[in-house]
């Protein structure tokens, strides 16, 4: 039997990973659903799973939060004996979180084949512990799923070879179509005494935004800059919430937000202020104006076609929240497949690579 372990650890690894475990699980491929457990609060986890309508994990490794080297030998000490007891023929990792690179890196050194969903991006800049993870799970990975051609071309660059190179789209937008009408038919903006179009969304994460308390007041102060125009609602992401603590301000701080509400308040929001991977991309799909507030992006479809802009200083921040509030939306070229359909065709190439690999 060929089995694939499905591996995914944090939340935005539920989200794009949902439509290749629920693919599979229609097309009855034997796998398995490992969580590494770096992510574990319920709103950062057993909600997107519910949600989602995910199957619940086969094994928990339950590995929490911890440095950098502890969290990733933590992930790797754990899945280790399983991927021996059961000899999967694939593991499948997602995105660019430690768990993702940890998992492909005891699967390899296994002889076990690795499959990338979300390959080829690159921000170019090393100091992010993405980029990092990033390049050394795509230089491990039989099977490279991208969703933009600047992907691709990334691969290409490296000397990764094309045979590797799959070209398939977004999986987060695949979880994004799907549930975007029942998202929307929630109202969650009613919770928060908001009219559709008449409110903004901030989400902050970026350990070079929120780790330095000096940093971190610049962007809040530009922010609350923008408060003054817009009611802005903050879901705080926990790295973040430990940074602001009891600090008073206009914005409003709720607590993260499962996927439902989170997507149905960004489907209806007037700008989206964010340094999050994922929210850069749900915008574009959205056609949401949204504000980058970073110095660079991994995803640049979303500024050459999409609604996104990179912001860099607080100036900047207000300048272009602005430019937004006085203006008219931008046209939105949804990027090339982009369809809800990425998740049926990387699991139609995996399908064939199985089929392939059990008939030689
Ligand atoms: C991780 C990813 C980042 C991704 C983000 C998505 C890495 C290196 N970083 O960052 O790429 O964008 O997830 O959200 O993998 N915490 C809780 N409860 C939880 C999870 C975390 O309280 O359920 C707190 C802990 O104090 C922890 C801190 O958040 O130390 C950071 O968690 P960690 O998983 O290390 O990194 P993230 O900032 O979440
Ligand atoms: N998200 C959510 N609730 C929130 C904030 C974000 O469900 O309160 C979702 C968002 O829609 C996207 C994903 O989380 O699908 C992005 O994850 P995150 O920003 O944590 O990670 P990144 O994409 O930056 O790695």
């Amino acid at each position: 039997m060929t089995l694939v372990c499905n591996v995914v650890g944090a939340r935005p690894n539920f989200i794009k990973m949902a439509p290749i475990v629920l693919e599979m699980k229609r097309r009855s491929i034997p796998q398995m659903l490992i969580h590494t457990g770096q992510h574990y609060d319920a709103q950062m986890s057993q909600v997107f799973f519910d949600e989602l309508g995910m199957p619940q994990p086969d094994v928990d490794l339950g590995v929490g939060s911890g440095s950098h080297a502890t969290q990733t030998a933590r992930i790797m000490l754990g899945l280790e004996p399983i991927l021996v007891e059961h000899q999967p023929t694939l593991v499948v990792v997602g995105g660019d979180v430690n768990s993702t690179l940890a998992c492909a890196l005891v699967a390899v050194k296994l002889g076990i084949a690795v499959a990338h969903i979300e390959a080829g991006l690159r921000s170019f800049d090393r100091t992010m512990p993405e980029e990092i993870n990033r390049v050394l799970t795509d230089h491990i990975s039989d099977l490279l799923f991208t969703t933009e051609p600047a992907g691709n071309e990334n691969l290409r660059r490296e000397g990764i070879a094309e045979s590797k190179i799959h070209f398939v789209g977004n999986c987060m937008v695949d979880s994004l179509r799907r549930h975007i009408d029942q998202a929307i038919a929630r109202a969650p903006w009613q919770r928060f005494g908001v009219a559709p179009r008449e409110y903004g969304i901030i989400t902050l994460h970026r350990p070079a935004n929120v780790d330095e308390p000096q940093q971190l007041e610049r962007i809040l102060a530009a922010l609350e800059q923008v408060a003054r125009r817009v009611p802005l609602i903050f879901p705080v992401h926990p790295r973040t919430m430990k940074q602001i603590g009891k600090r008073g301000t206009a914005i409003r701080l709720t607590e993260p937000l499962g996927y439902l509400d989170f997507l149905g308040l960004m489907a209806r929001a007037r700008l989206v202020l964010t340094d999050s991977g994922g929210v850069q991309e749900e915008t574009t799909a959205l056609g949401v104006p949204c504000l980058t507030l970073r110095p660079n992006t991994e995803r640049p479809i979303t500024i050459e076609q999409g609604s996104n802009r990179l912001v860099r200083n607080a100036t900047e921040i207000v300048a272009a929240a602005n430019e937004i509030l006085d203006g008219a939306p931008r046209a939105v070229k949804i990027p090339a497949l982009w369809d809800g359909q990425a998740a049926v065709r990387a699991v139609n190439v995996i399908q064939a690579w199985l089929n392939e690999k059990r008939d030689r």
